[in-house]
């Protein structure tokens, strides 16, 4: 950090960061103070090359100027509108935008769109729908909702509930009935596979069970990552996910989609739900939305999920739920800006062009120390690493902090390596990613 830089840093004392260990960062931060096209710049000047899109986010890359006049322009005209019982028209436009490149194309028609804050919120947002419904077509006992071990959907009550994380999860109390599956992580039979896995379809059959011990009537949805990705980069198994829908449909069962870090071109097609076209009922956004200027999550529902909900007295409100912020004009119009640039510069499939050179260039480190599987799909990789023994997390831990020092951002979840670089990155930056990887994985014993 310069001189000037120290002297105008605020005290770390305050903010209670989220997900960070508070002591150890404070006494040894690392700080991004700005940020344009692939790259951070740290405290001390130093260029970072983003390797992560933020946080699965930036999807456009940084510093989009037609973002920010957007919501400048959306600022000064209208800075808020209350979102109960009143309207504004950028949301009703977005949402308009939106339904035009709805998850599964026209024909799944999921193109209601429902308006959160966050991923968080779009999670308790689509299972609120999810029993909801199930109430409104005379199916009321349906309210325990499934997730599946190793998912992560935020952390309101509704997602650590469903979610599969046990940090996320062993403090607090939890929304009765919610059950899990089993993950589909199978290393032993899948290590370093190209494309999806073969082995593990039939573990959707887990939803079966799930009806056998709890039944169908009492199971309001079942909510799954297409690609779990905060739990280290799970690719489902060949045919998983057409399991799944098929068991769910036979049940009654709402498929949820989690699609908060899949949605937005991350793995070369617009959603998840494209990419492997199995079309659930509703599909869960954050992030990419709006590129992560203005956060802003929105749920897709399928019209006939509306439409159930649409019954009872016109004067009376369908669904008792809602955010202050849904539809906030600025991250609207951040929204709208960041389509616009999604579908001028064709991001949301400029990940297929890449993905299998990504893929090739994330293999080259198959043999690097310490490296026990390697999973890609579309811009997305997992490289996890072998864990020292008594220490989970410690060595990827370090791996992240040696890159940092070099210049390159990645994230880690236990020794899982992640990376999900924005969508504009470059051929040679990839290079760039994996050769300062692979030498920060090497010093990493
Ligand atoms: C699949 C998934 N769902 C939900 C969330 C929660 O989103 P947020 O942090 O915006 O609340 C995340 C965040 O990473 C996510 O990956």
């Amino acid at each position: 950090m310069t001189k000037q830089a120290k002297a105008n840093m605020p005290s770390l004392d305050n903010y209670w960061m989220p997900f960070t260990a508070n002591r150890q960062f404070k006494k040894s931060p690392r700080l991004l103070v700005s940020a344009e096209g692939m790259h951070y710049t740290a405290d001390d000047g130093r260029q970072v090359l983003d390797g992560t899109a933020g946080l699965w986010c930036v999807n456009a890359g940084h510093g989009r100027r037609q973002i920010t006049s957007a919501v400048e322009r959306q600022l000064a005209t209208l800075d808020f509108a209350p979102s109960f019982q009143m309207g504004h028209p950028v949301a009703f436009e977005f949402a308009e935008r939106l339904a035009a490149i709805a998850p599964g194309g026209p024909e799944a028609k999921l193109d209601r769109v429902f308006y959160t804050g966050s991923g968080s919120e779009s999670v308790d947002t689509a299972l609120k729908i999810a029993i909801a419904y199930q109430r409104a077509i005379g199916q009321g006992t349906r309210t325990r909702v499934i997730g599946r071990e190793r998912g992560y959907h935020g952390v309101g009550f509704g997602g650590i509930s469903v979610g599969g994380l046990v940090n996320n999860r062993r403090v607090f109390p939890l929304l009765p009935g919610a059950d899990h599956m089993r993950h589909t992580h199978d290393p032993a039979r899948n290590a370093f596979s190209r494309g999806l896995p073969e082995h593990g379809a039939d573990l959707a059959d887990d939803l079966e069970r799930m009806v056998a011990l709890h039944g169908a009537e009492t199971i309001a949805a079942v909510i799954v990552e297409p690609v779990a990705g905060s739990t280290g980069v799970l690719v489902p198994p060949k045919g998983y996910l057409e399991r799944l829908r098929d068991i769910a449909t036979r049940h009654g069962i709402l498929l949820i989609f989690d699609e908060v870090i899949t949605g937005f071109g991350r793995l070369g097609t617009p959603f998840a739900t494209d990419y492997f076209g199995v079309i659930p009922d509703l599909v869960t956004t954050a992030k990419g939305l709006t590129n992560g200027a203005i956060p802003m999550g929105a749920v897709f529902a399928k019209r006939d999920v509306y439409d159930a909900l649409m019954t009872g007295p016109e004067a009376a409100i369908e669904l008792f739920h809602g955010y202050t912020y849904s539809g906030h004009p600025a991250a609207a119009a951040a929204g709208l800006a960041t389509l616009d640039i999604y579908e001028s510069e064709g991001l949301l499939t400029r990940g297929a062009d890449l993905a299998q050179e990504w893929e090739d260039a994330i293999f080259t480190l198959k043999d690097a120390p310490n490296v026990i599987d390697i999973r890609t799909i579309g811009l997305v990789a997992g490289i996890e690493l072998s864990s020292r023994p008594g220490a989970v997390g410690a060595r990827a831990y370090d791996v992240f902090v040696d890159a940092f020092k070099k210049g390159l951002l990645i994230r880690v979840t236990g020794d899982v390596i992640a990376l999900s670089p924005p969508l504009i990155i470059e051929r040679e930056q990839i290079g760039e990613i994996v050769s300062v990887l692979g030498d920060a994985i090497k010093r990493a014993e």
